[in-house]
Protein backbone atom coordinates (compact mmCIF):
# COMPACT_ATOMS: atom_id res chain seq x y z
CA UNK A 1 0.00 0.00 0.00
CA UNK A 2 1.54 3.35 -1.36
CA UNK A 3 1.87 5.89 1.99
CA UNK A 4 2.62 8.73 -0.15
CA UNK A 5 1.24 12.15 0.61
CA UNK A 6 -2.74 12.39 -0.89
CA UNK A 7 -3.26 16.03 -2.49
CA UNK A 8 -5.86 17.45 -0.45
CA UNK A 9 -9.46 19.28 -1.80
CA UNK A 10 -12.25 20.75 -0.42
CA UNK A 11 -15.17 21.62 -2.58
CA UNK A 12 -18.53 23.30 -1.57
CA UNK A 13 -21.51 22.30 -3.22
CA UNK A 14 -20.55 19.11 -4.62
CA UNK A 15 -23.56 17.24 -4.73
CA UNK A 16 -24.75 18.33 -7.74
CA UNK A 17 -23.55 20.60 -11.00
CA UNK A 18 -20.17 22.06 -11.72
CA UNK A 19 -18.81 20.95 -7.98
CA UNK A 20 -19.78 17.51 -9.03
CA UNK A 21 -18.16 17.15 -11.96
CA UNK A 22 -14.92 18.65 -10.49
CA UNK A 23 -15.25 15.54 -7.96
CA UNK A 24 -15.93 13.26 -10.43
CA UNK A 25 -13.25 14.30 -11.94
CA UNK A 26 -10.86 14.91 -9.48
CA UNK A 27 -11.98 11.15 -8.00
CA UNK A 28 -10.66 9.40 -10.77
CA UNK A 29 -6.83 9.89 -9.40
CA UNK A 30 -5.94 7.63 -6.60
CA UNK A 31 -3.52 10.77 -5.66
CA UNK A 32 -6.62 12.87 -4.59
CA UNK A 33 -8.48 12.95 -1.07
CA UNK A 34 -11.44 15.03 -1.37
CA UNK A 35 -13.66 16.64 1.23
CA UNK A 36 -16.96 17.47 -0.76
CA UNK A 37 -19.73 19.22 1.14
CA UNK A 38 -23.39 19.02 1.18
CA UNK A 39 -26.18 20.65 2.78
CA UNK A 40 -27.64 17.18 3.62
CA UNK A 41 -25.45 14.48 3.52
CA UNK A 42 -27.78 11.26 3.90
CA UNK A 43 -29.70 12.78 0.58
CA UNK A 44 -26.68 13.00 -1.48
CA UNK A 45 -27.03 9.78 -3.05
CA UNK A 46 -24.90 10.96 -6.04
CA UNK A 47 -21.84 11.58 -3.58
CA UNK A 48 -22.44 7.93 -1.91
CA UNK A 49 -22.54 6.34 -5.28
CA UNK A 50 -19.58 8.00 -6.47
CA UNK A 51 -17.60 6.70 -3.38
CA UNK A 52 -18.02 3.32 -4.92
CA UNK A 53 -16.47 3.82 -7.86
CA UNK A 54 -13.57 6.40 -7.04
CA UNK A 55 -10.23 5.33 -6.82
CA UNK A 56 -9.40 8.52 -4.98
CA UNK A 57 -10.29 8.94 -1.39
CA UNK A 58 -13.65 10.82 -0.80
CA UNK A 59 -15.18 12.45 2.26
CA UNK A 60 -18.58 14.00 2.68
CA UNK A 61 -19.36 16.82 4.84
CA UNK A 62 -22.14 18.55 5.92
CA UNK A 63 -21.73 22.34 4.80
CA UNK A 64 -24.95 25.12 4.30
CA UNK A 65 -22.52 28.02 3.08
CA UNK A 66 -25.13 30.31 4.60
CA UNK A 67 -25.12 29.35 7.64
CA UNK A 68 -22.44 30.56 9.69
CA UNK A 69 -23.13 28.19 12.41
CA UNK A 70 -22.47 25.18 9.98
CA UNK A 71 -19.55 26.31 8.19
CA UNK A 72 -17.55 27.08 11.60
CA UNK A 73 -18.77 23.87 12.71
CA UNK A 74 -17.14 22.16 9.62
CA UNK A 75 -13.85 23.14 11.17
CA UNK A 76 -13.89 19.98 13.48
CA UNK A 77 -14.80 17.77 10.61
CA UNK A 78 -11.66 18.84 8.68
CA UNK A 79 -9.38 18.68 11.58
CA UNK A 80 -10.45 14.93 11.86
CA UNK A 81 -9.75 14.64 8.04
CA UNK A 82 -7.02 16.86 7.29
CA UNK A 83 -5.35 17.47 10.54
CA UNK A 84 -2.17 15.52 9.56
CA UNK A 85 -1.71 16.22 6.46
CA UNK A 86 -3.53 19.64 5.66
CA UNK A 87 -5.10 21.67 2.42
CA UNK A 88 -3.99 21.87 -0.85
CA UNK A 89 -6.91 23.11 -2.73
CA UNK A 90 -10.06 25.12 -1.65
CA UNK A 91 -12.55 25.40 -4.13
CA UNK A 92 -15.70 27.27 -3.40
CA UNK A 93 -18.17 26.29 -5.50
CA UNK A 94 -21.58 26.46 -3.93
CA UNK A 95 -23.85 29.26 -4.79
CA UNK A 96 -27.16 30.54 -5.67
CA UNK A 97 -28.40 32.64 -8.48
CA UNK A 98 -32.08 34.30 -8.27
CA UNK A 99 -33.54 35.93 -11.29
CA UNK A 100 -33.95 39.22 -10.68
CA UNK A 101 -33.27 42.49 -11.61
CA UNK A 102 -31.58 45.82 -10.39
CA UNK A 103 -35.13 47.40 -10.40
CA UNK A 104 -37.11 44.15 -9.58
CA UNK A 105 -35.03 42.67 -6.79
CA UNK A 106 -35.79 42.24 -3.45
CA UNK A 107 -33.00 43.31 -0.49
CA UNK A 108 -33.94 40.04 1.79
CA UNK A 109 -32.87 38.01 -1.56
CA UNK A 110 -30.30 40.03 -2.29
CA UNK A 111 -29.07 39.84 1.38
CA UNK A 112 -29.25 36.11 0.91
CA UNK A 113 -27.45 35.54 -2.03
CA UNK A 114 -24.84 37.75 -0.93
CA UNK A 115 -24.38 35.22 1.95
CA UNK A 116 -24.29 32.40 0.12
CA UNK A 117 -22.16 33.99 -2.65
CA UNK A 118 -19.52 36.20 -0.82
CA UNK A 119 -19.27 36.23 3.33
CA UNK A 120 -19.90 31.84 3.13
CA UNK A 121 -16.97 31.69 0.53
CA UNK A 122 -15.15 34.17 2.67
CA UNK A 123 -15.86 32.04 6.19
CA UNK A 124 -15.25 29.11 4.78
CA UNK A 125 -11.53 30.72 3.42
CA UNK A 126 -10.91 31.96 7.15
CA UNK A 127 -11.95 28.15 8.54
CA UNK A 128 -10.01 26.44 5.65
CA UNK A 129 -7.07 29.09 5.97
CA UNK A 130 -5.22 26.96 9.18
CA UNK A 131 -4.95 23.89 6.87
CA UNK A 132 -4.01 25.44 4.04
CA UNK A 133 -1.09 26.88 5.91
CA UNK A 134 -0.30 22.83 6.49
CA UNK A 135 -0.72 21.89 2.57
CA UNK A 136 1.62 22.15 0.33
CA UNK A 137 -0.22 23.87 -3.09
CA UNK A 138 -1.68 26.78 -0.64
CA UNK A 139 -4.72 27.80 -3.64
CA UNK A 140 -8.00 28.96 -3.41
CA UNK A 141 -10.41 28.61 -6.31
CA UNK A 142 -13.51 30.83 -6.36
CA UNK A 143 -16.32 30.08 -8.88
CA UNK A 144 -17.58 33.54 -10.07
CA UNK A 145 -18.87 34.41 -13.17
CA UNK A 146 -18.99 36.42 -16.26
CA UNK A 147 -21.78 38.05 -14.70
CA UNK A 148 -19.11 39.44 -11.77
CA UNK A 149 -17.27 41.40 -13.98
CA UNK A 150 -17.87 44.99 -14.77
CA UNK A 151 -16.52 44.98 -18.15
CA UNK A 152 -18.30 41.79 -19.05
CA UNK A 153 -21.42 42.89 -17.86
CA UNK A 154 -23.42 44.50 -21.17
CA UNK A 155 -22.62 40.45 -22.54
CA UNK A 156 -25.22 39.37 -19.77
CA UNK A 157 -27.60 42.16 -20.09
CA UNK A 158 -29.88 43.57 -17.12
CA UNK A 159 -30.99 39.87 -15.63
CA UNK A 160 -29.48 38.44 -12.55
CA UNK A 161 -28.33 41.73 -11.32
CA UNK A 162 -28.15 40.18 -7.59
CA UNK A 163 -25.97 37.44 -8.60
CA UNK A 164 -23.55 39.80 -10.72
CA UNK A 165 -23.61 41.68 -7.38
CA UNK A 166 -22.42 39.17 -5.28
CA UNK A 167 -19.96 37.72 -7.95
CA UNK A 168 -18.32 40.93 -7.98
CA UNK A 169 -18.26 41.17 -4.26
CA UNK A 170 -16.66 37.06 -4.33
CA UNK A 171 -13.95 38.71 -7.21
CA UNK A 172 -13.03 41.31 -4.74
CA UNK A 173 -12.74 39.22 -2.01
CA UNK A 174 -10.51 37.08 -4.27
CA UNK A 175 -8.11 40.18 -4.50
CA UNK A 176 -7.85 41.25 -1.00
CA UNK A 177 -7.18 37.69 0.34
CA UNK A 178 -4.46 37.59 -2.15
CA UNK A 179 -3.02 41.12 -1.44
CA UNK A 180 -2.90 39.96 2.56
CA UNK A 181 -1.31 36.78 2.25
CA UNK A 182 0.80 36.59 -0.81
CA UNK A 183 1.97 33.16 0.31
CA UNK A 184 -1.32 31.94 -0.92
CA UNK A 185 -2.44 31.33 -4.99
CA UNK A 186 -6.02 32.99 -5.08
CA UNK A 187 -8.22 32.72 -8.17
CA UNK A 188 -11.69 33.31 -9.31
CA UNK A 189 -12.86 31.60 -12.87
CA UNK A 190 -15.83 31.63 -14.78
CA UNK A 191 -16.88 28.14 -15.58
CA UNK A 192 -18.78 29.28 -18.76
CA UNK A 193 -22.25 28.57 -19.27
CA UNK A 194 -22.61 24.90 -18.42
CA UNK A 195 -26.01 23.27 -18.35
CA UNK A 196 -26.93 21.65 -14.70
CA UNK A 197 -29.48 19.83 -13.58
CA UNK A 198 -30.66 23.34 -11.97
N1 LIG B 1 -23.86 26.65 -14.59
C1 LIG B 1 -23.41 27.74 -15.18
O1 LIG B 1 -23.68 28.00 -16.36
C2 LIG B 1 -22.54 28.69 -14.43
C3 LIG B 1 -22.03 29.82 -15.10
C4 LIG B 1 -21.20 30.70 -14.41
C5 LIG B 1 -20.85 30.44 -13.09
N2 LIG B 1 -21.36 29.33 -12.47
C6 LIG B 1 -20.97 29.12 -11.08
O2 LIG B 1 -20.53 27.78 -10.93
C7 LIG B 1 -20.85 27.30 -9.59
C8 LIG B 1 -21.69 26.05 -9.65
O3 LIG B 1 -22.86 26.34 -10.38
P1 LIG B 1 -23.85 25.18 -10.84
O4 LIG B 1 -24.39 25.59 -12.15
O5 LIG B 1 -23.21 23.85 -10.68
O6 LIG B 1 -25.02 25.36 -9.76
P2 LIG B 1 -26.15 24.30 -9.32
O7 LIG B 1 -26.28 23.20 -10.32
O8 LIG B 1 -27.32 25.13 -8.98
O9 LIG B 1 -25.52 23.67 -7.98
C9 LIG B 1 -25.29 24.53 -6.91
C10 LIG B 1 -24.59 23.78 -5.83
O10 LIG B 1 -24.41 24.69 -4.73
C11 LIG B 1 -25.03 24.12 -3.58
N3 LIG B 1 -25.57 25.14 -2.69
C12 LIG B 1 -26.44 26.15 -2.96
N4 LIG B 1 -26.73 26.83 -1.85
C13 LIG B 1 -26.02 26.24 -0.85
C14 LIG B 1 -25.89 26.46 0.54
N5 LIG B 1 -26.56 27.45 1.17
N6 LIG B 1 -25.07 25.66 1.25
C15 LIG B 1 -24.40 24.67 0.66
N7 LIG B 1 -24.48 24.38 -0.64
C16 LIG B 1 -25.29 25.16 -1.38
C17 LIG B 1 -26.14 23.22 -4.10
O11 LIG B 1 -26.51 22.29 -3.10
P3 LIG B 1 -28.05 21.78 -2.95
O12 LIG B 1 -28.17 20.60 -3.86
O13 LIG B 1 -28.17 21.44 -1.50
O14 LIG B 1 -28.95 22.93 -3.37
C18 LIG B 1 -25.42 22.60 -5.30
O15 LIG B 1 -24.58 21.57 -4.89
C19 LIG B 1 -21.57 28.47 -8.90
O16 LIG B 1 -20.66 29.22 -8.15
C20 LIG B 1 -22.10 29.29 -10.08
O17 LIG B 1 -22.32 30.63 -9.74
C21 LIG B 1 -22.19 28.47 -13.10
Amino acid sequence: MSTARPTCWLVTGANRGVGFEILRQLLASPSNLVVATARVPENATALHDLKKTAKGTLHVIKLDISDFDSIRASAKDLQAILGDTGLDYLINNAAIAPRDTAFTIKPEELLDAFKTNAVGPMLVSQVALPFLEKGIAKKILHISSTGGSVGSADQVGPIVAGYAMTKSALNMLAYKQKLERPDLTVITLCPGWVKTGA
